[in-house]
């Protein structure tokens, strides 16, 4: 399998991450393996890397790579359930935990994995593909208004309406099976100059709904802080606005020792502050990793480190 995925701000996340050159790290997005190579060279002889990925392509490939590395341990499994995989190892705590959200270039690129509205394909984006519901099903049995919510959602799609009304209308006429089928539609109602972004928006939104993926990373999120080791650190980076949201709130109500509302004038709540924030404006890459990685241009890095 050919593969070409760049690792992305792979130096800023090596600062940040890495703490114990003898630690236990996780890399919850092992994809293609990238920064887990990166993390696995510079780390001693008895540190530890568990890594996971949902996607069966990305988990095969990087359980050949690293076959001869024991200090990898490779898991097949959502990084919701980080705390599963702390478990069968007996960890304990990690030193580091690592997540660089979405989808890698090659489900992108790969016509057979459905991600690409370029490339006819099944309408699927599911990344576990023993999920029950696949972007076909919800296509041609969610409600209008249901669409039209998921469209603008986590798509911010300004005709979400619109085009929810016309996949209903044709789906009446014939089920909506392919990418190409629901990208015909789509072109039927945007404007030429518009299609790219609306195309993409559309499609990213199917994919954040039909895997959960901010269900899994606020699951995600709230078990790795209470995983750590004091002083181990966490760094993600994510690629899309609502996904950055949710790590930027995350970090700063860790930061919190208190939410008791402001009129209480003695604290009552159980509330203790876990983390500190590192980076008080996301880290982004500079404009020459841009030029060779046009993909990493909406990254954004943030770390933190539990107290
Ligand atoms: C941007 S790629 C990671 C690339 C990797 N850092 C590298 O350099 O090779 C994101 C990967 O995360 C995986 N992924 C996305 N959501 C996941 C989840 N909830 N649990 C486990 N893996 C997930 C995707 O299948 C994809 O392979």
């Amino acid at each position: 399998m050919k593969i070409h995925h760049t690792p992305v701000l792979l130096n800023e996340t090596i600062d940040y991450l890495i703490t114990n050159k003898s630690g236990i790290y996780f890399d919850a997005t092992l994809g293609f393996g990238g920064h887990t190579e990166a993390f696995l060279n510079i780390l001693n002889k008895d540190a530890v890397v568990a890594a996971t990925d949902v996607d069966n392509n990305a988990f095969s490939f990087s359980k050949d790579k690293f076959i001869k590395d024991d200090r990898a341990r490779l898991y097949n499994f959502n990084f919701s359930e980080i705390d599963i995989i702390s478990k069968i190892e007996s960890f304990g705590f990690f030193d580091g935990i690592f997540a660089d959200l979405g989808v890698s270039s090659y489900q992108l690129d790969n016509p057979g994995s459905g991600f690409t509205y370029r490339e006819e394909a099944k309408l699927d984006l599911r990344m576990d593909k023993s999920k029950v519901v696949s972007a076909a099903d919800i296509i041609n049995s969610f409600s209008e208004e249901d669409l039209a919510d998921i469209f603008f959602q986590y798509g911010e799609e300004r005709n979400s309406r619109r085009l929810a009304r016309e996949i209903c209308r044709k789906r009446n006429e014939a089920g909506i099976e392919t990418t190409s089928q629901l990208t015909e539609i789509i072109k039927r109602v945007i404007p030429f100059k518009n299609q790219n972004k609306t195309l993409s928006r559309i499609f990213q939104s199917l994919r954040i709904y039909v895997n959960d993926e901010l269900g899994v990373l606020k699951t995600f999120l709230d078990k790795s802080v209470g995983l750590l080791k004091k002083g181990g650190r966490i760094v993600v980076i994510s690629y899309h606005s609502l996904e950055d949201r949710i790590v930027k709130e995350t970090f700063k109500y860790e930061m919190l020792d208190c939410i008791c509302p402001k009129e209480y004038p003695v604290c009552q709540c159980d509330k203790e502050r876990r983390l500190n924030i590192l980076t008080r404006k996301p880290v982004v890459p500079s404009p020459e990793e841009i030029a060779v990685n046009p993909r990493s241009r909406s990254a954004k890095l943030r770390a933190a480190e539990r107290v």
